[in-house]
């Protein structure tokens, strides 16, 4: 059960985990993108490598950003939110929840299928967790490939509506997820 949120803001924890996952979402899609360009090589292998260790370092905090969210309530939505822009910004934060889970499990079971180990920046390795199948690695990098293309237009979507809160209902939603915002202005409905 979350505990009823005891500011209008977001705290420390929840937005530094916030940040520091929106940077290395945002370093996946770059490194991705860099690598598939090169030819079959030391480059293309080193940015895959470092690919998929940020990968799996977006998983870890996932998790415990998912445990931080089932113990601390977010702030609750402005008043003013029809129930139609509750809904989107709930499907949006859920969809996310989902893949951020979903990318780096379809990336770490598409390299098992292809028996590749997939190291975290060197100091460990992540164990095989399916056999060498070159069926379930197309099924896999298919579906990786597709939630990417989902989590990008997430994304999008999610930006935009930040800053539409932000400079067209000018409230205080991109504020509270921000260090340094002041909050003053929030109104928030009463939570329930
Ligand atoms: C949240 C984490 C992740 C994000 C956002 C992400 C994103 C992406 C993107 C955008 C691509 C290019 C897709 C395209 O071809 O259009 C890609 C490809 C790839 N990713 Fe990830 N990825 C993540 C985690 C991982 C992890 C953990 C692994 C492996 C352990 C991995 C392995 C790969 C591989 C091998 C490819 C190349 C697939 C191919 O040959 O088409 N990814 N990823
Ligand atoms: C692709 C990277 C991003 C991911 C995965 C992400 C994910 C999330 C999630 C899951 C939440 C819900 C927090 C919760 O209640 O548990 C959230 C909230 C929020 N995000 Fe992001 N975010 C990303 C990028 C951004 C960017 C670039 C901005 C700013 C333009 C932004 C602004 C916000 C704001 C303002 C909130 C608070 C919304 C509210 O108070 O209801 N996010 N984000």
């Amino acid at each position: 059960m979350p505990t009823r949120p005891s500011s209008v803001r977001y705290g420390a924890v929840a937005q530094g985990l916030h940040w520091i996952i929106a940077a290395l979402i945002v370093t996946q899609f770059v490194l991705a993108y860099l690598a598939e360009d090169l030819p079959l090589g030391i480059h293309k292998l080193a940015l895959f490598a470092r690919h998929k260790s940020f990968g799996m370092t977006i998983l870890m905090l996932a998790a415990l950003r998912l445990g931080w969210r089932l113990t601390h309530a977010p702030p609750p939505l402005p008043a003013g939110m029809s129930p139609l822009e509750r809904f989107l910004a709930r499907a949006t934060h859920a969809a996310f929840y989902i893949l951020l889970f979903a990318m780096p499990v379809t990336g770490l079971l598409m390299s098992s299928a292809k028996n590749y180990s997939v190291s975290w920046f060197g100091l460990f390795t992540w164990p095989n967790l399916i056999p060498k199948n070159e069926a379930a690695f197309e099924a896999l990098r298919t579906t990786h490939d597709l939630l990417s293309d989902v989590l990008f237009a997430v994304a999008v979507l999610h930006v935009l509506a930040a800053l539409k809160h932000h400079f067209w209902n000018k409230d205080d939603v991109l504020l509270r997820m921000l260090p340094f915002g002041k909050t003053a202005k929030l109104k928030t409905e009463k939570f329930s």
